[in-house]
Parts: structure tokens; sequence; C-alpha cells
């Protein structure tokens, strides 16, 4: 090799002082295309003879005065499917440049173009620099360590490595590592989602910007994609908590578990609601380890996390039930009407309530009356047309979070049903107690012939002779009579 690059170099060096010459960067990204200029003022009427050389590893392809084409081994069409091509059309315009398709990192190097004709001879050297993003596993699982390396082949002396990610600026936590400056400038991090996206590594050199980028993404819950996202649910009703892990990805033993409050840097599992149900619907995915509740109660309000083992590495996501419901409260001063309140256990994510009295017509179709802004609202309850269904719809700063539906019902046949209501229950009660009293009594009058009959039969002996004594005396008496 030694005796090869010397050689190069002498005869560079040599035909530098003979030759016009000039030294040519040029950059590519792993996988593109890179043309290697090599141009001079046209040159007819002669054919030149042109031959292209890599510094490590000698000729990559020439041409001969002839017409006759040579490749270097490495570079041979059969062996690396015609990956460099010299356009013929364009010798004419005096431009021999050198295109390479596909580039590798092996491709980075001097190479050098020696055009050749009549008693002239031309050369230039250009320099390829090969810019790549190289991630240490393209899909990382969610908590494990990735770290994300910024290659150029040959380094340039003097570059400095910034990161961006989606286009921003991305500030590492853990501190770029650069290995002195010479083939690596690394980002080590833990992969979360904020790592998800597309890394692109710019080189500063020589006031020009340098670009390579990769795409990653982490593996793990995809949804909810953050944690403590709040989950809205009216109380009564279903509500599903989600968690779906990266499509493909199956979790081993996964496991949900019901927070109990005050342990926000510790969370200790508490006790999951008794509607919970985390077992699995046919058309559910073995990715999809989302869990339901059949009938939301104020109390199964809280955090909930769902966990499982993805290539033994602990996957967890936390998020919070709220639960919605509606106060109603009947002002003094105002009789005949009724006060509704929009109440969440958690509304420091809502901005805007409103309500909407819900109609059906007869067919059942459903329509809803003019919207009324805020929290609260007051209903007139003589009116027949506020009778039924009132809904208070909660909004976020992006768009609806849930609704909560209460029912307003017919003031006359509101009370009607509930003295009857008190009624029937009387009667039950006052039947139920005469019948128990009853079932007391005769119990104690069947333990009171027990226990007599007990203590009978625990003196048989003396029965006996209470019985003959008082036979005996019967007779006695008969026989004075007789006599
Ligand atoms: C109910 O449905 C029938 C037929 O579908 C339609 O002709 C009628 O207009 C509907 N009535 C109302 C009040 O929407
Ligand atoms: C309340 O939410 C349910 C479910 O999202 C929806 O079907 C219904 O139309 C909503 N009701 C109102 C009045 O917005």
């Amino acid at each position: 090799m030694m005796p090869l690059e010397y050689f190069i170099f002498v005869m560079i060096t040599f035909l530098l002082t003979a030759a016009q010459c000039e030294e040519i960067e040029v950059f590519a990204e792993a996988g593109s295309q890179a043309v290697l200029p090599c141009k001079c003022s046209p040159l007819y009427p002669y054919i030149p003879a042109i031959l292209w050389s890599k510094a490590d590893t000698g000729t990559v392809w020439r041409k001969q005065r002839s017409g006759l084409q040579f490749w270097g081994s490495i570079w041979s069409p059969k062996v690396t499917q015609r990956r460099i091509k010299c356009p013929h059309s364009k010798f004419e315009k005096g431009d021999f440049s050198l295109h390479i398709n596909n580039v590798r990192e092996e491709d980075g190097g001097v190479y050098s173009c020696r055009v050749e004709h009549g008693d002239r001879v031309i050369l230039k050297v250009v320099t390829l620099r090969i810019t790549q993003v190289s991630v240490s596993s393209l899909v990382p699982v969610w908590g494990s360590d990735v770290s994300i390396s910024c290659k150029v082949t040959p380094w340039p002396p003097g570059a400095s490595v910034r990161w961006t990610l989606n286009n921003s600026p991305f500030v590492p936590q853990t501190g770029i590592a650069s290995n002195g400056g010479t083939t690596k400038n690394a980002v080590s991090e833990k992969a979360t989602a904020r790592l998800t996206g597309n890394w692109t590594c710019v080189v500063d050199y020589k006031g020009k910007e340098l670009r390579a980028s990769a795409a990653l993404t982490v593996k793990g819950v995809i949804h909810p994609s953050k944690d403590d996202t709040k989950v809205y649910a009216a109380v009564g009703s279903a509500v599903t908590l989600p968690c779906v892990f990266s499509p493909g990805l199956i979790p081993s033993n996964p496991v949900w578990e019901k927070l109990r409050p005050g342990f926000l840097f510790k969370p200790t599992p508490g006790r999951l609601p008794s509607s919970f149900s985390s077992s699995k619907l046919f058309s559910q995915l073995p990715s999809d380890q989302s869990a339901s509740l059949k009938e939301v109660g104020l109390e199964d309000e809280g955090r909930y996390r769902c966990s499982g083992s993805i290539e033994g590495q602990q996957v967890t996501r936390n998020m919070q039930l709220v639960v919605a419901k509606i106060h109603s409260s009947v002002p003094s001063q105002a009789k005949g009407s009724e006060t509704l309140t929009c109440q969440l256990t958690d509304s420091s994510e809502v901005t805007d309530y409103e309500w909407v009295h819900v109609e059906y017509d007869l067919n059942g179709t459903r329509s809803v009356g003019s919207i009324q802004k805020g929290k609260t609202v007051s209903v007139s309850k003589v009116s027949e047309e506020n009778h039924g269904e009132w809904a208070c719809r909660f909004y976020g700063k992006d768009g609806i979070l849930g609704n909560v539906t209460y029912h307003i019902q017919r003031m006359s046949r509101l009370s009607g049903q509930k003295s009857v209501g008190v009624s029937h229950n009387t009667a039950a009660m006052v039947g139920l107690s005469f019948l128990l009293i009853v079932l007391l009594l005769v119990l104690a009058q069947m333990y009171k012939n027990h226990q007599r009959r007990k203590r009978i039969f625990q003196y048989p002996a003396l029965e006996t002779i209470v019985h003959t004594v008082s036979n005996e005396r019967e007779e006695r008496e008969r026989n004075k009579v007789k006599n």
C-alpha cells in the first residue's frame, strides 16, 4: 500500500506543477448519488484518455484513446451493478465527471481524474466525504438506551456537529459525546416518545452546512402517547381505558393497576374498581391491552397504570380517569327552577362548558336546542319544553373532551311518583315486620315446648314413681269407696 500511495503522491505533485489542478470537496449522504466533477475547456479535435482513480484502492475506471474501458476490481459492473458512470455524452463539452450511485461509507476518500489528450494533461483531485446518521437500533424499545451518531468519512478537519429533531434544534440531556472530533459525534439517550422522528445531523464545515438524516421510531405504548393523559367519563357510563402498544408488539405479563392517590413519585397500586374488566374482545389485537369500566362511579376517578414487558424492558403508561357528573340544586329564592352544575373530578384541562337541551321527535330522532355557555345553567321547570334531557359538554384547548347528561322530570309527576313510592315501601315494611313478629312468637313457643319436654325426659324414673304413687293412691281411694 505504502509504495502505491507514495507513488500517487509523487505523481500528483509532479502533475500539479505540470498541469492545471485544483482540489475539490464533494459531500454526499450515504445512499444518494455523488457527482465528482472533472471539467476542462473543450478538447477536440483529440480523443482523450481518461483515468479515474482512488487514493486507497487504485483505478476506478479508465478509458483508452481507442475507446476500450476498464473498471477497477471493486467497481466492476459485474460486482456493483454499474454504480459508477461517466456520461460519454458530455465528453465533447470537456466534462468527465464521475457519477457514483448509492454511495457508501467506504466510498469516502480522495479521488483523482486524469485527462490526457495530445500532449496536454489535466488533473483534478476530488475529496468525497460521505455523511451518515446511524442509530444503534432503528426501532428501540421505550426505556432502552439508544445512541444516534453522525459520521462523515473522511472526517473534515475542524468541522462541528449540531442535531435537529423534526427540524427543530435538539438539546441533548446527556450531552453530545464527541470522539475527539475524529469520526463520530453521537447522542446517547433513554428512548422515549420525544426521540421519535426525523433526526438530522448538521455538520458545519468551512461555512457550509452538510446534512444527513435518519428516522427513528420508539416502540412502546402508542395510545395514549403521553403519560398522565386524561380520560373523561360521565358517572354511570361505560369507559375504555386505552393502552395500545406499537403494531406487532405483544407485551408479556400485561398488568393494569389503579394507583393510590398521594404517591405521585412512587406510585403504589391500589384496588381496581369492581366494574373493571381487562378481558380481551375477539376483535382486539394482542398489541391492544385496553381495559374497560362497565359503569363508572365517582369513586373510580384517579390514576391507572397499564404495563407490560417488551424484550425484557418494562414499559408502562399512566393515565387519569376524570369522572363528570351533574350537580342539581333548587335555589330557595326561585322555586320551580333547578340549577344544574357540571362537575369534574379534575377540570384542569377544561377551558369551556356548554349546555344543550336534547329533544326527541316522535320518530325518536335526536336534536339539540340552543347552546348556553357556562358551567352552570338555571332551568325553569314550569316551562314544558325544558323537561327531558340536558347535556353538559366540556371542551379542552383541542376540542371536545366529553359530555354528561341529566334528566329533568315534570314537577307533578315527579312528586306523585315519589309519594307512591314511599307508601309502597311503608306497606311493605309494616307487612314484613308483622310477619317477623309472628315468626318470632312461633319460635319462642316451640322453644318453650322443647325445653319443657327436655326437663321431663331428664327424670324418667321420677315420672314413673310419681305415676305409680298416684295410681296407688287412686286404688286406695277406690277401695275406700267400695268399703
Ligand atoms: C317520521 O318518519 C316518517 C317516515 O320515516 C316521516 O315521514 C316523518 O316526517 C317523520 N316525522 C318527524 C316528526 O320527523
Ligand atoms: C355525548 O357524547 C356521546 C359519545 O361521545 C355522543 O354520542 C353524544 O352525541 C354526545 N351528546 C351530546 C348532547 O353532545
